[in-house]
């Protein structure tokens, strides 16, 4: 049996850091104390442990790319013209709009990722302000793969970001589009089954606080791609 161990950190009544780790018993309590060292400041911060009955494997990550652009405009311009083979142009620049302005009706970041129609561009999303939440996935063994990502120059973000990625595809996300609501971190991605997992840099201005994903599906998938987001658990091998 393996355990999901969940930690979520806020800041000032803001949600400021997230977690997740798969991992065996012997390997429990390391990570609970791991996970509750990691955020620097907080003051209020929740471990979850859930036993997990069902692990899939997932045999290689998406491969990596990374462009680099003077502006955020010129970026986005690549996003268009990488997805622009499968998803109408409109409907790209509806979603990248859409996260722009911030993608909470309410106004700010959605707590999730929105769910786009891939075909008319309608938001699927139950909870438009909620949205959905990749979880229940990790590397089988992280210390090596994060040795390789940095060893080539990545970060740990890239890690996380690569592993929720690699699971949508698997759970039949068609394209992403993702950039944080970090204000310091501007390089978002693009990721697809054929494209695999392009960084794009910069996807925002610095200091913008806005951020967020968009995972397009087909309509009558999404019942079933949002299960598998939320309730499927998956280890990565490798890279
Ligand atoms: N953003 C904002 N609020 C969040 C949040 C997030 N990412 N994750 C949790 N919350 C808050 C929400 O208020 C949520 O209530 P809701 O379900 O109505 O939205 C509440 O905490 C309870 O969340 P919970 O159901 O306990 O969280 P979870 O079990 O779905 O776990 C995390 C979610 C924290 C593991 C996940 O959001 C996360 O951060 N994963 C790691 C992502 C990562 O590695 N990112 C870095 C690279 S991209
Ligand atoms: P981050 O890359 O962590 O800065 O997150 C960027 C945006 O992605 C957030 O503003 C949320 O809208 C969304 N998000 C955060 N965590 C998840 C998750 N686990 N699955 C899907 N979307 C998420």
């Amino acid at each position: 049996m393996m355990f999901s161990v969940r930690m979520r950190a806020e800041l000032h009544g803001r949600h400021t850091s997230g977690a997740e780790r798969l991992v065996g018993k012997d390997a429990l309590e390391k990570t609970v104390l791991e996970l509750l060292k990691r955020p620097k400041e907080y003051d209020s911060l929740n471990i979850k442990v859930e036993t997990v009955d069902k692990i899939q494997k997932i045999g290689k990550a998406l491969p990596v790319s990374s462009y680099r652009f003077r502006n955020c405009r010129e970026a986005r311009a690549k996003a268009v013209e990488l997805l622009r083979s499968y998803i109408d142009e409109t409907i790209l620049h509806k979603a990248i709009n859409t996260l722009s302005k911030g993608a909470n009706p309410s106004g700010g970041n959605m707590r999730g990722a929105l769910i786009m129609d891939i075909e008319t561009g309608k938001r699927l999303e139950p909870d438009k302000s909620r949205g959905i939440r990749t979880i229940l996935v990790d590397w089988e063994d992280r210390e090596l793969v994060k040795e390789q990502l940095l060893s080539s120059g990545y970060t740990e973000r890239t890690l996380d970001a690569l592993a929720i990625a690699t699971k949508n595809v698997r759970c039949g996300v068609l394209a992403e589009i993702c950039w944080s609501d970090d204000p310091d971190y501007t390089t978002g991605y693009i990721a697809s089954p054929s494209l695999g997992y392009v960084r794009l840099s910069p996807m925002k201005e610095r200091g913008n606080p806005l951020g967020g994903r968009v995972y397009f599906v087909r309509k009558k998938e999404s019942s079933k791609v949002i299960e598998c987001l939320e309730k499927e658990a998956f280890l990565i091998v490798s890279l």
